[in-house]
């Protein structure tokens, strides 16, 4: 269960302090294998950090930007986390369209998890059974514990074979289509962005209390054999012990 965990005073240095150290993983996947793959997540938090991120001095022409999750939503739905990216990330950083590999979430969403898996296939080159090792996977987690769109006594949480899934997500009366642990737990970097007083009770759950993934999916993370790195505000981490 290895973790580096940095508490910030507030929810902007958070998503600052986020930004860079996504923005320096990525430059050196590109110096070592002349592009780099992020993948994203959605919901408020990152909207700070997207923003950012933006601004750094990336060469964003040879980063591929991949999503965690998506809603199953039209891209130009104020709930889609395409949209989010786009307005705060793709358009400001001007990534080419050609690196953009959203998830359809216009159509019927077992199609668009298929789609997806297959688009990741493509572009890692997979071999029937292997994972994707994108450079950086960027997660949240919501005040209930679930991460992606893996959500408390989800069954997917157990898969480590696939890549992707729909996934209905019933306390939003809404179906997803989500990364499954297996792409998690193969990326070189995988971070959390937690901010928000709302966190706090869970934040120390996942901490402090035994790793049971099936009940606080986010702590998936504490399989990942590299360590993640977690970026808090003090907000998020204000019941933490140490
Ligand atoms: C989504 C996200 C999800 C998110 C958490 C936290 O599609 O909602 O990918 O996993 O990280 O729900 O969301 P907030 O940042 O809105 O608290």
């Amino acid at each position: 269960m290895s973790f580096e965990r940095e508490i910030l005073p507030d929810a902007l240095t958070a998503a600052e302090v986020c930004a860079r150290h996504i923005a320096t993983q990525l430059k050196l996947a590109i110096g070592a294998r002349s592009q780099a793959t992020l993948a994203i997540s959605g919901g408020h938090t990152p909207q700070l950090m997207f923003h950012g991120l933006s601004l750094l001095p990336v060469d964003w022409s040879r980063v591929h930007l991949f999503w965690v999750d998506e809603r199953c939503v039209p891209p130009d739905d104020a709930a889609s986390n395409y949209k989010l990216a786009k307005e705060n990330l793709i358009d400001l950083a001007r990534i080419p369209e050609a690196n953009i590999h959203r998830v359809a979430g216009e159509i019927d969403p077992k199609q668009a998890a298929e789609d997806y898996a297959d688009e990741i296939r493509r572009f890692f080159k997979l071999a029937a059974g292997d994972m994707p090792r994108f450079d950086v996977v960027q997660c949240g987690m919501g005040p209930d514990g679930h991460t992606a769109s893996l959500f408390p006594g989800e069954p997917l949480i157990a898969d480590r074979a696939g890549i992707a899934s729909a996934v209905y997500a019933p306390q939003f009366s809404q179906w997803r289509v989500t990364l499954l642990p297996g792409p998690l737990l193969a990326a070189r970097l995988l971070l959390y962005l937690v901010t928000g007083d709302d966190k706090a009770q869970t934040v120390r759950a996942v901490f402090e209390q035994m790793t049971n993934p099936s009940k606080y999916p986010v702590q998936l993370a504490f399989e990942h054999q590299e360590g993640t790195t977690w970026f808090l505000d003090q907000a998020a981490a204000r019941l933490l012990d140490s």
